[in-house]
């Protein structure tokens, strides 16, 4: 078989989430490629099978896709979402992430937080042995705090601190949908009391190490889907699917 490609084998591990989804569920919808993706495969499910959820968002994207395909969408959720699902930048062995290349960190977090269960949708290029390893760890800030935030960052040890530039539309640096800015920073080493030290710093809205969050993560490769639970015996890896 032809080597899959990126888009490719997010939207296959997207489609399998879809299938898992219980009618009547709320749900939880992160942003990114992967998100869309997985959403693509709902709103048809939605059209074709008259599969009934209604969705609290991260993002103004999701949202769009929601309200044109009929699904409602929640603010404030009445109770715990029976299942959220988001894509990531990096998942560790212990499945902690790094999440926030969107910039969308902030209500990611609150919708992963709202969440009974947490599934992130990977492909294994974004499987690492320790996170930082490839991707920055984005922080996203007041733009009135930068400055302060940096010397903080750097205190704790970032090698190299960068507000996020816009690439298009904007000129300066990405502005969240909340007014806020990015800071992506780079860590030699990260160790388990980092992110709640990160989010102590004055002037730090989110950051985008998501801790102990997920509790599943599909991973697509060339061969079809693995599984990783955690569990009390630790991280237990199934084959869920094979193309
Ligand atoms: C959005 O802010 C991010 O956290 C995304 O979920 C993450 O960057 C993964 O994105 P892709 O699914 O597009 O790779």
């Amino acid at each position: 078989m032809a080597q899959l490609s990126q888009p490719e084998l997010k939207a296959r591990v997207g489609a399998y989430l879809a299938g898992q989804l219980p009618d009547g569920a709320v749900i939880g919808v992160g942003s990114g490629s992967s998100v869309q993706a997985a959403l693509k495969a709902v709103v048809r499910r939605v059209q074709e099978e008259g599969l009934r959820v209604r969705a609290v968002v991260s993002s103004l994207e999701g949202e769009a896709v929601c309200v044109a395909a009929g699904i409602d969408v929640l603010r404030s959720p009445p109770g715990p979402l029976v299942l959220a699902f988001d894509g990531a930048d990096e998942v560790d062995p212990d499945l902690n992430l790094i999440k926030g290349r969107g910039g969308a960190i902030l209500r990611e977090r609150m919708v992963a937080g709202a969440a009974e269960r947490l599934v992130i949708l990977v492909d294994d290029s974004k499987l690492v042995e320790r996170l930082g390893a490839r991707f920055p760890v984005p922080v996203e800030v007041f733009p009135e705090a930068v400055a302060a935030v940096t010397r903080g960052l750097q205190r704790l040890g970032a090698s190299e601190v960068t507000l996020r530039p816009c690439t298009g539309g904007k000129d300066g640096p990405v502005i969240t949908e909340y007014g806020h800015v990015m800071l992506d920073c780079r860590f030699e080493e990260t160790f388990a009391s980092l992110a709640p030290r990160i989010r102590n710093l004055p002037g730090v809205v989110e950051c985008g190490l998501f801790d102990d969050m997920a509790d599943e993560v599909l991973v697509a490769d060339q061969e079809g889907i693995r599984s990783a639970r955690r569990g009390p015996a630790g991280v237990r890896w199934t084959r869920v699917a094979t193309w």
